[in-house]
């Protein structure tokens, strides 16, 4: 290990993260009651410009209305290069932050652009008095914000978790496709002829890179990684699939843009049975090598080292 420490973020189940636009009072509820570990009330993009302000009006109403106590809750503020966002920070905050756990920023850029929320939300919370401190979910979507990965996610103590949000990154990189994640027929290898005259075809992941970079520079920080959005709400094999490939990069959680999405999601981030069985034999065999002056044993034909103890810890640290 390096000798520096990477400080971990306040810990939070954060499997499912559901999407409520603002504007949409009515799912405020059914969100409630939903088993969605976090729940992101959205000012931004589900909601229309001319419903902005009332969007927000309901989400300050409902916060301090219902009680969100068995929920973490999100607002996601429009960009800083809006002019909505420093009326859904101020009022927000200013009028129901005692009740948020997080605020979700889209389309961050540079670090200075966490600076400034960071200063901005201190003075609220410092000028109400309020005890509680919020945090940052930062959604990484731009190009500009890939680049600045590194710097944005080490520029604030508020900062939790970093979100690839698939869809905005697919337009801000030019992408060559209009769904919301998911695979793309044209990102493929076709194979040399195996045979006379067969070829495979191999279909390819074209966010692997993205959503790679994105979660080592979440954990070398502390943050949480998790994925963004899966447009096709009626395809819960696909969905399932990329939550999968998340979260065997890494991911704890993905987003639901539909409240069919948030048991896949739970089910896919929590370990299964096996995995836990499995976390349990490599840790009690490596205890038994370790009290037996070996570095390395094997487990069912496997070898297994110290590497493999710290694998199966985080893994088994996930249940605390
Ligand atoms: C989420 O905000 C996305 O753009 O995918
Ligand atoms: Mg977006």
């Amino acid at each position: 290990m390096s000798f520096s420490e990477t400080r971990e973020t306040k810990a939070r189940l954060n499997r499912s993260e559901l999407a409520v636009p603002g504007s949409q009072s009515k799912f405020f509820e059914k969100a409630l009651q939903s088993p969605a570990d976090v729940i992101f009330l959205d000012l931004e993009d589900a909601v229309a410009p001319d419903q902005k302000n009332q969007a927000r009006k309901n989400i300050i109403e409902a916060l301090n209305d219902l009680d969100w106590s068995s929920k973490t809750v999100s607002v996601r503020i429009n960009g800083l290069d809006t002019h909505w966002m420093y009326r859904d920070i101020i009022d927000v905050v200013e009028q129901a932050g005692q009740f948020i756990d997080l605020i979700m920023v889209p389309k961050v850029g540079t670090s200075s652009d966490v600076y400034a929320l960071d200063m901005l939300v201190t003075q609220i919370e410092n000028a109400k008095g309020f005890n509680n401190r919020i945090g940052f979910e930062l959604i990484i979507e731009t190009a500009l914000g890939m680049q600045n990965l590194a710097q944005i996610a080490g520029a604030s103590t508020r900062n939790e978790s970093l979100h690839f949000g698939v869809a905005d990154y697919a337009a801000s990189t030019q992408a060559r496709t209009t769904n919301i994640g998911g695979p793309n027929p044209n990102y493929v290898v076709l194979t040399d002829p195996l045979t006379q005259d067969a070829r495979e075809v191999h279909w390819g992941d074209m966010w692997h890179y993205a959503l790679s970079k994105m979660v080592v520079v979440a954990r070398a920080n502390g943050l949480r990684p998790i994925d963004g959005p899966f447009g096709d709400y009626s395809d819960a094999e696909g969905y399932k699939a990329a939550a999968y490939r998340a979260s065997a990069l890494g991911c704890e959680g993905k987003w639901a843009i539909h409240p069919s999405q948030i048991a896949l999601a739970n089910e896919v981030m929590s370990p299964s049975e096996e995995e836990i069985e499995k976390a349990k034999q490599i840790v009690a065999a490596m205890n038994s090598a370790e009290e037996e002056g070996k570095g390395a044993v094997s487990l069912d034909g496997k070898l297994i080292d110290f590497a493999s103890i710290r694998q199966a810890e985080a893994l088994l640290s996930k249940l605390a």
